[in-house]
């Protein structure tokens, strides 16, 4: 079941994301960074636990949001959790208002059987790149920019 979360939830979703930071598959988030950005974040829930976690936040002003954060634990992989979440972050852009919604992705084919599209990662606002900046990868980083319009 997919839910949106409170605080209280903010350290177990930080154990989710950092597993998969350790793997060097997402961006390592601080505690604080998952209270400030709490509204952005939904859950996968198997019972109680938190089995998957996903983000959707809104860039600036041109109608963009990004797709970020998203992780299924290693036990739950290959159910269709991780398409659950990214359709949940569609949704949640077209209730916005949100014409286009991207992410930067090592794993392009998951988001291509969804419908995006690769573009050119600097054809994306300049915004995006502060994240990069403080990132151990950059400027070498491998991850491909996908994207996708919402109707
Ligand atoms: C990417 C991730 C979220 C996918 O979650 P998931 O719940 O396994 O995804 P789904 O079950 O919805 O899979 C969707 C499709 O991708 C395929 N897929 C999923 N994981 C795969 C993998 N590791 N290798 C190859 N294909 C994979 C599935 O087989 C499925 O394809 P199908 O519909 O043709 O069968 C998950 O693998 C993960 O947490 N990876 C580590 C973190 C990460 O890379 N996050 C993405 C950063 S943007």
């Amino acid at each position: 079941m997919i839910k949106k979360i409170k605080i209280d939830k903010a350290k177990e979703v930080q154990q989710l994301i950092n597993s998969a930071a350790e793997q060097g598959k997402v961006l390592e988030r601080s505690l604080n960074y998952i209270y400030e950005n709490i509204r952005d974040f939904r859950v996968y829930l198997e019972g109680e636990r938190i089995v998957g976690c996903c983000s959707l936040h809104i860039v600036g002003w041109q109608s963009l949001a990004e797709v970020k954060s998203l992780i299924v634990d290693s036990d739950f992989r290959k159910k269709t959790i991780g398409t659950q979440l990214v359709q949940d972050c569609i949704k949640e852009a077209k209730i916005l208002g949100v014409s286009k919604v991207f992410a930067l992705t090592f794993f392009p084919i998951f988001f291509k059987k969804q419908g995006f599209e690769l573009i050119d990662k600097n054809s994306l606002p300049h915004k995006i790149w502060t994240e990069c900046l403080n990132c151990k990868y950059f400027p070498d980083c491998k991850e491909e920019a996908v994207i996708i319009e919402v109707k």
